[in-house]
């Protein structure tokens, strides 16, 4: 069944952009490795209702190719929670039958992020339940010119570079586009995410800060998806009532 045919139309493919835990913090007099402290608990929540409703594919920001300009300070709280998410979450994620897939540079990670990374992802490669996709060290930019450099280095002619395989060549391979995109906090801007696969994303900004988005608000937000119209470039919506 085509996602849009579901009873409330669920989005197969949501996509969250994780913004404000500084600001949470700063209103409250707190530093900002507490807003990102917070924040987790928000990632943690979303993902076990994400997963329980049947979302297909999951996919959240967690560190930008441009949050390395940070203090030093922040970048290691950062860090530092990543590890401590992946040593804390793993067992229960894979209980859940959740694959984790790091999108971004993991290379670039340093040791023992990348290894916990990549040890997650091995761990749970074969679980069919909700495809969850972390983004680190991720730039939509940066992830392009990753695609195109393994389309070269697979001796493609230029004939057979079309938009399938360069989907294909992508850190979301054998995914589907996005179709909800949500960035909290305020801003309206993508920040170098996912770029090519949102192409035809509806879009969210709730104003709600990502430490206060609940599951209430994540339910707000899929009935706001649920309720738009999309054309995907034709007069009326595939599979229209
Ligand atoms: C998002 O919150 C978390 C990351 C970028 C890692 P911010 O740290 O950007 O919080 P604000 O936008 O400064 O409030
Ligand atoms: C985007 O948030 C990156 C993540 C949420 C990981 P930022 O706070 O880094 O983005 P800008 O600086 O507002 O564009
Ligand atoms: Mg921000």
């Amino acid at each position: 069944m085509k996602p849009w045919e579901k009873p409330r139309r669920l989005p197969l493919h949501v996509a969250i952009i994780m913004d404000g835990n500084g600001r949470w913090a700063k209103k409250r007099g707190l530093g900002r490795a507490l807003g990102h402290r917070k924040g987790v608990e928000t990632l943690r929540a979303v993902v076990r209702e994400s997963s329980e409703l049947g979302i297909g594919v999951l996919s959240l920001y967690a560190f930008s190719t441009e949050n390395w300009s940070r203090s030093a300070e922040e970048v290691g709280a950062l860090m530092g929670l990543l590890l401590e998410f992946f040593a804390k979450e793993i067992d229960a994620l894979h209980a859940n039958r959740v694959r984790v897939r790091i999108l971004g540079d993991v290379e670039g990670l340093p040791g023992p992020q990348r290894d916990a990374a990549l040890a997650a992802m091995a761990r749970t490669a074969e679980n069919a339940g909700l495809q969850l996709n972390i983004a680190l060290n991720y730039g939509g930019r940066d992830e392009l010119v990753r695609a195109m450099r393994r389309l070269m280095r697979a001796g493609l002619a230029p004939e057979q570079v079309n938009e399938k395989a360069l989907a294909d060549a992508l850190d979301t391979a054998g995914q589907p586009d996005v179709d909800l995109m949500i960035r909290p906090g305020g801003e309206m801007r993508l920040s170098n995410f996912l770029l090519f696969q949102s192409a035809y994303a509806e879009f969210l900004f709730p104003g709600t800060l990502w430490p206060d988005f609940d599951v209430d608000a994540y339910h707000h937000a899929l009935d706001a998806y649920a309720a738009r119209e999309r054309r995907l470039g034709g007069r009326k919506e595939h599979g229209g009532e």
